[in-house]
């Protein structure tokens, strides 16, 4: 019918009476693709065959017939074309890494010429063509980075000729099936990343002898590893990595006499490694990482030429052996986080080209080794929590290479040599916790890179260096508890980069200079146990960002700078100095008294502040008796007429609040009283409300804003028997203990948790107030134009690193539930921080009705697919979410919109980019020329809101991509819409240096 059709075109158009058959039929498969960067152009009707000029086109010189067709990268979209069977001597077909879409069509077996078929990074649906193994000559099937789905169909079996079968990160479930033991001709076996059903290795894989690569990474693999798979001689690669094998690895292993590498990472094998690993003449790498091997690191492994070891996470005890110092290519020895003992060997390194070390966590005692940087490449030193002892090497003082060092918690001692401080290329320097003595030496003003310096509970001493004021990159100095004398460099002041600064408990004197203001990014400001005096500057209050400062028991006097009550911080110390006059008004309460004890000339409204003068000490009794009585009687009187006048206005409002019940749990230094925010809760102030409660803006006295978030917990409210007020106790419980959690946590990109009140009706949250109110709330309204591209990179990039925060960094982690673009809050800058985590789980413990339900699971739009089988929440249903919330910065839509019918925002994104192209779905109201940056954002979205949770990158590197997007120039333009590869890795670096 369409040969029919074809001819008959050909003879009523002139311009292609000249094209043959097989162009013809290459012409009408140009025009079922989209084409969006016309990559076909050169596709013309005007040559006669399709063999000369046509892109990706090859034929055979003799017959002018079509062999090869190769449209790879072309970025070119539909179904896949049968029509391309109808080309007899096609044997080669890629089509690698376009938008080829829709379910791969059964006929496929008509194309009986084939030999290779590459359809890799697509979008390809549906099952596998169970006709695929009627194609007699096939040796190559690519199916790497589509979606099929189901089982591998057990035709798959009878494939006559295979030598390669790849089905890597697709969707196919069941399990690795037996039958592919048959494919004898099979040279490389590749299924990893799939969801598979928990299952064996088949045992029949061992007759697989042609193998050379077998990669079965993260297939749910479970029981032990078949001792048949020692036979497959010409294997040169092994990775069953990221699965949950247990037993020991089989001694039968040894028999791999090509093997090059293997990877066993990430699983529960238990036992020694196999003897007679010196059969392994071929092994380079090997990483066994993260099992739990016992035994010794053997001897005979060293004479292998081995490149890479990782041995990281198990329990190998013992010494690492002598020999290793002999082999010739190793540059990787990882081996952190074992109960390994005695020394190093002498000479590691002075043979092997060693460029990363990671030795932390075990118990290696002794001497570092003078040859580790012999061969001048050691980029990472990194041997944290050991009992070395003796002095740094001078040789590693010369080693240029080095950018990492971290030797914290050991026993090292002496003076660090004067080359080691100048290093010019490390950006972290870690010697915490030795008995490292003498000075920092000036030699450090060549250490351009350094942003990490970390020195403290050492034995430094001398001034600090005026060198040290040239490191333009330095973020973070901590030298506490040494001996450090003199006064702070003047060049110091200089460091705009500085965030934390810690020197306490030194000899440091001298005076703080006015320039402090220059360090606008200082978080964290720690001189306490020092000899400093003179007055604290009222510059003090221009470092804006400051939330930690701490200058106790030093000599400040003067007075306290009143600035100091504009900056939000979590922690003051200024006790014990010298310090008068009056307390600035914020600070004149009870709970700052603890700031400002032992300041004696220190006398503001605060009874018992200044230490008592002589002769009150000796009335000091009678006098306290007496105020307590006074002070008793007037709370009585004044509390009495108040809750007289509290009764009635409340009453007025229709809302009962127990006042004699609060209870306050407080996180934070409070500059207000929970009476005064109690007294600000009325309707004019509500500037939201939701499915578990109201929230109000209270100015309080100070001129403080906070937002209160007024919770109700219905249960002793519509319930009365007795049980069920029990069970609203515990659940109480529940509450304040997943309160004071999060009221702990401190991030710049978290909202800030001040305190809760509580009583039998209700419970009150109050937070730092956000004066820009949430993401949602901006985005979706008419004043989205305040927000131009650049604030929704930061937004979006501060949002990510608060739920990093909270994912990565806090014990337990602790998993939001309910991200959202309305529970991402801006402040006065717009900077981004996470609100209302963890509370929505307590909320719906302690509420009631319906809307709890929701608050659960999450909200409408928002939630990921595997919700709706597993009712499971955890963090990478967080990183969806986070995902919606980038595409909704991106396109400026609702995450559901009646506009998009039945599907979401994910969906409406991923068939507008496929229908339509990237410029359908960007925000129009951004400026373009940002284009090639937002793609980039909007990528990491995609890439977040994957179907399926192992795609989805942890929030760790969703920050670090973000970041990356930040880093590039905004040259080129996006060259891909909607597709992309996964990434799997987590950065490997500092596996085992949490020190
Ligand atoms: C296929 O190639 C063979 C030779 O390689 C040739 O004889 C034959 O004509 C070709 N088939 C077609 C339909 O061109
Ligand atoms: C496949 O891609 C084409 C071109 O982009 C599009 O028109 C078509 O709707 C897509 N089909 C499916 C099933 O997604």
């Amino acid at each position: 019918m369409l040969l029919l059709f074809l001819s008959l075109l050909s003879l009523l158009s002139p311009l292609t009476l000249s094209l043959n058959q097989e162009g013809l039929y290459l012409q009408s498969i140009k025009h079922s693709f989209s084409d969006p960067d016309s990559s076909l152009s050169s596709w013309n009707d005007r040559d006669p065959t399709p063999c000369n000029n046509w892109r990706g086109v090859k034929c055979d010189a003799a017959s002018l017939s079509v062999v090869s067709l190769d449209l790879s990268n072309t970025n070119i979209a539909g179904p896949f074309p049968s029509l391309l069977c109808h080309l007899p001597n096609l044997t080669f077909i890629s089509l690698f890494n376009n938008s080829i879409n829709s379910t791969l069509p059964l006929d496929i077996s008509t194309c009986q010429s084939l030999q290779h078929l590459d359809l890799s990074q697509n979008l390809l649906t549906g099952g596998l063509p169970h006709t695929l193994s009627s194609l007699p000559n096939l040796k190559y099937l690519d199916l790497t980075g589509n979606n099929f789905s189901g089982e591998i169909p057990d035709t798959f079996g009878r494939f006559q000729n295979l030598e390669v079968l790849s089905l890597v990160y697709n969707l196919l479930d069941g399990t690795v099936p037996s039958f592919l033991g048959n494919l004898t001709t099979l040279k490389m076996l590749n299924l990893s990343y799939n969801p598979f059903f928990p299952g064996r290795i088949p045992p029949e894989l061992g007759n697989l002898t042609n193998l050379q690569i077998l990669w079965l990474s993260d297939c749910n693999l479970v029981g032990e590893i078949p001792d048949s798979l020692g036979r497959l001689k010409k294997l040169t690669d092994l990775d069953l990595a990221l699965n949950d094998l247990h037993g020991p690895i089989p001694s039968s292993l040894t028999g791999l006499t090509s093997v090059f590498q293997i990877e066993l990472y990430n699983n529960s094998l238990s036992g020694e490694l196999p003897a007679g690993m010196s059969n392994l003449t071929a092994l380079r790498l090997l990483d066994a990482s993260m099992n739990q091997l016992t035994g010794t690191i053997p001897d005979e492994l060293c004479g292998l030429p081995l490149q890479s070891l990782n041995l990281y996470e198990n329990r190998f005890e013992g010494s690492l052996p002598e020999s290793i110092a002999n082999s010739p290519n190793l540059y990787e020895l990882r081996i952190f986080r074992n109960e390994l003992t005695g020394e190093l060997p002498r000479n590691l390194g002075a043979k092997s080209p060693l460029k990363w070390i990671d030795i932390s966590n075990n118990k290696f005692s002794g001497e570092i080794p003078a040859s580790l940087c012999a061969m001048g490449k050691l980029e990472e030193l990194l041997m944290i929590s050991n009992e070395f002892s003796g002095q740094i090497p001078p040789g590693l003082g010369e080693c240029q290479s080095l950018n990492r060092i971290r030797m914290g918690h050991n026993r090292l001692s002496g003076e660090v040599p004067a080359g080691f401080w100048g290093l010019p290329n490390v950006n972290l320097l870690e010697l915490v916790g030795n008995s490292f003595s003498g000075q920092i030496a000036k030699t450090i003003a060549g250490a351009a890179n350094l942003s990490v310096l970390i020195v403290s509970n050492n034995e430094f001493s001398g001034p600090i260096p005026e060198e040290i004021g040239w490191l333009e990159n330095l973020f973070k100095f901590w030298g506490h508890d040494n001996k450090f004398s003199g006064s702070l460099p003047e060049s110091m002041f200089k460091l705009d980069q500085l965030g934390s600064l810690d020197l306490h408990n030194n000899e440091l004197t001298g005076e703080l200079p006015n320039e402090i203001k220059f360090w606008k990014k200082l978080n964290e400001l720690n001189l306490a146990q020092n000899g400093f005096s003179g007055q604290i500057p009222d510059e003090i209050s221009s470092m804006s960002v400051l939330n930690y400062l701490d200058l106790s028991r030093n000599q400040f006097s003067g007075k306290i700078p009143s600035g100091l009550q504009n900056l939000k911080l979590n922690q003051l110390n200024l006790s014990y100095n010298r310090l008068s006059g009056e307390l600035p008004p914020l600070f004149a309460k009870e709970l700052y008294k603890n700031s400002f004890v032992g300041n004696p000339g220190l006398c503001g409204e605060l009874e018992g502040l200044c230490d008592e003068k002589d002769e009150a000490r000796n009335k000091g009794y009678v006098w306290l008796l007496r105020t307590i009585f006074v002070l008793a009687g007037l709370v009585f009187i004044v509390g009495v007429v108040w809750f007289y006048m509290k009764y009635r206005y409340i009453k007025m409002a229709k809302r009962a609040i127990d006042k004699s019940k609060w209870t306050l749990m407080s996180f934070h230094k409070l500059g207000f009283s929970e009476y005064e925010i109690l007294d600000c809760l009325d309707e004019d102030n509500v500037i939201g409300s939701g499915g578990s409660g109201k929230v109000y803006k209270v100015v309080l006295s100070g001129g403080e804003v906070v937002a209160v978030k007024k919770l109700w917990g219905g249960a002793t409210k519509e319930f009365d028997s007795g049980d069920v007020e029990k069970g609203g106790r515990v659940q109480d419980n529940a509450f304040d203990a997943e309160v004071d959690t999060l009221g702990k946590i401190r991030h710049k990109n978290i909202v800030k948790l001040w305190c809760c009140c509580t009583t039998r009706d209700c419970k009150l949250l109050v937070y730092e107030y956000m004066p820009n109110g949430s993401l949602g709330d901006l985005l979706h309204s008419s004043k989205a134009g305040l927000l131009d591209w650049p604030t929704r990179y930061r937004i979006a990039l501060d949002a990510a690193e608060g739920l990093s925060y909270l994912h990565h960094d806090c014990v337990p982690a602790i998993v939001h539930r309910d991200v959202k673009s309305n529970n991402i809050l801006l402040d006065g800058d717009f900077g981004a921080r996470v609100a209302d985590f963890g509370v929505a789980k307590v909320v719906d413990l302690t509420g009631k009705g319906p809307k709890s339900m929701s608050v659960i699971a999450g909200s409408c739009g928002y939630i990921a697919p595997e919700y709706a089988y597993t009712l499971r929440v955890n963090e990478k249903s967080d990183i969806y979410s986070f995902g919606v919330v980038i595409l909704e910065l991106v396109t400026g839509r609702l995450p559901v919109d009646p506009e998009f019918g039945e599907k979401d925002l994910v969906k409406w994104v991923c068939t507008t980019l496929d229908q339509k192209g990237v410029d359908h779905v960007l925000d129009q109201k951004l400026d373009s020329c940002y284009k090639e940056d937002i793609c980039k954002v909007l990528n990491i979205g995609l890439l977040c809101t994957s179907p399926l949770p192992i795609n989805r990158p942890s929030m760790r590197r969703v920050v670090k991509l973000l970041q990356e997007v930040g880093t590039v120039n905004p040259s080129k333009t996006a060259k891909k819409d909607g597709k992309l590869t996964p990434y799997y890795y987590e950065d490997a670096s500092d596996q085992g240096s949490v020190a």
